[in-house]
């Protein structure tokens, strides 16, 4: 099966880059890239061409953070710092999934958005129940999100008779989703202890040996904020630093990924670079639940692999355009505020991190590389301003921060076109 599409190609090859390949064609056989090329290649001659005018086709984005069960919630709650916050807000919504009609509706509607936003790959934590984590990955599958989901393990300082798991069940039930979600194709499932204060050390031991037994990824939460970090070190008074209380048990490799790192010194920093852990930006969340200004341009500087994460709902924005302007922004909240001075995110920097970088994690090759499965999508902006021409890249700048309605016009994931504003 051929797929080639017209339009004005701009994509992320590497760090700060941008290439733009105006009237360029996008070609994927059988859903793998092929090539960008400026004029089609005579091999496809005849081939029908789905032809996007002078629209942008850019790579879909990744969203390597976000529950899925605080969508219910999103853009409320926001009047507390992250442990109030965790209690008085994010438990109490994550409870409701325990009925699975109430599941099964709210993750159909949250699956059609992230594809309608553009969002084709996701590291996605549910919540604690079996059930509706299933349900999240179908119905994920079904509108044509891929990536990984987390069945939430979390056997203390939950919610007492709301939202709570013996470590017994939370094992029990570890294993039951595993088995259940095996004949998944486009999304498998990821360890996911909520955070070190939320799971035993038992509990934790259990999850490393079946990452290791079973090669599975895992995802958390690392040094987001001073009370957590003070609260960890309380709990685990034999590790120095937060990270040490997953790579004791087994959690903290290159299939590991870390939301948040606000505070995460050198130290911490090099334990992420050393081991190939992936620090996941939440730049929205971060300011929402008075986290802090995680220091990504020193991340970058030293080599670790950063992406991006809306974390709806301590995030508020689910569409990755508006998670990328607000990664920019705050590191610019960074540059004024911290005494080195970091450099401020550019425009492609921020462009890369929310599409190439987080594809990474998925095994992709940075920007159209030949060899990735399609994830591209289709922006028009030809309803904005048009008092001069813009070049590729100011068009793709001004989408970060400024799109039409209905913007986004059509999606594909993994090889196959999953939207279509046409209908
Ligand atoms: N740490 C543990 N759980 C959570 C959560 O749900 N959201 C955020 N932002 N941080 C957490
Ligand atoms: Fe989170």
């Amino acid at each position: 099966m051929l797929t080639i599409i017209k339009g004005t190609i701009v994509s992320a090859p590497a760090l700060g880059r941008l290439d733009a390949t105006p009237n360029g064609y996008l070609v994927a056989e059988n859903g793998v890239i092929q090539g960008v090329f400026p004029t089609l290649p005579e091999r496809y001659a005849g081939a029908p061409v789905e032809d996007w005018g002078d629209d942008l086709v850019l790579q879909s984005f990744a969203d390597l953070h976000l529950h899925g069960a605080q969508y219910p919630m999103l853009g409320t709650g926001m009047d507390l710092p992250l442990l109030d916050w965790l209690n008085a807000y994010a438990f109490p919504t994550e409870a409701r999934f325990a009925d699975p009609d109430y599941a099964r509706a709210i993750y159909r509607r949250l699956a059609r958005e992230l594809i309608e936003n553009g969002t084709t790959r996701v590291c996605m934590f549910s919540s604690l129940h079996t059930d509706a984590t299933l349900i999240l990955m179908e119905e994920l599958e079904k509108a044509g999100v891929t990536g990984y989901v987390g069945k939430v393990n979390m056997d203390r300082n939950a919610a007492p008779g709301v939202l709570e798991e013996t470590t017994e069940d939370s094992e029990r039930a570890t294993l039951r989703w595993l088995e259940a979600s095996r004949d998944l194709r486009l999304v498998k499932p990821m360890l996911t202890p909520r955070f070190t204060p939320s799971c035993t050390d038992g509990l934790m031991a259990f999850l490393g040996r079946l990452a290791a037994e079973r090669d599975l990824p895992v995802q958390s939460h690392l040094s987001e904020n001073d009370r957590e970090i003070e609260w960890v070190r309380q709990l685990h008074p034999d590790c120095s630093q937060y990270w040490e209380t997953y790579a004791k048990f087994g959690l903290w490799n290159g299939r590991t990924v870390m939301a948040h790192c606000v505070w995460s010194d050198e130290r911490e920093r090099a334990a992420m670079k050393e081991a190939g852990v992936t620090a996941v930006h939440c730049p929205d969340s971060n300011v929402n639940v008075c986290s802090g200004t995680a220091p990504v341009r020193a991340m970058l500087d030293e080599g670790l692999k950063v992406a991006l994460g809306s974390d709806i709902a301590g995030g508020d924005h689910l569409s990755m355009f508006d998670v990328t302007a607000s990664a920019i922004r705050a590191s610019k909240v960074r540059r004024m505020t911290d005494p080195a001075r970091p450099a401020f995110l550019t425009v492609p920097e921020g462009w890369y991190l929310a599409t190439s970088a987080g594809a990474a994690f998925f095994g992709e090759a940075p920007g159209f590389a030949a060899g990735n499965p399609l994830h591209a999508i289709v922006l028009s902006d030809d309803e904005l301003p048009q008092p001069h021409p813009l070049t590729p890249q100011e068009r793709l700048e001004r989408a970060v921060y400024l799109r039409q309605k209905g913007a986004v016009r059509a999606v594909w994931s993994a090889g196959r076109k999953v939207f279509s504003a046409e209908g």
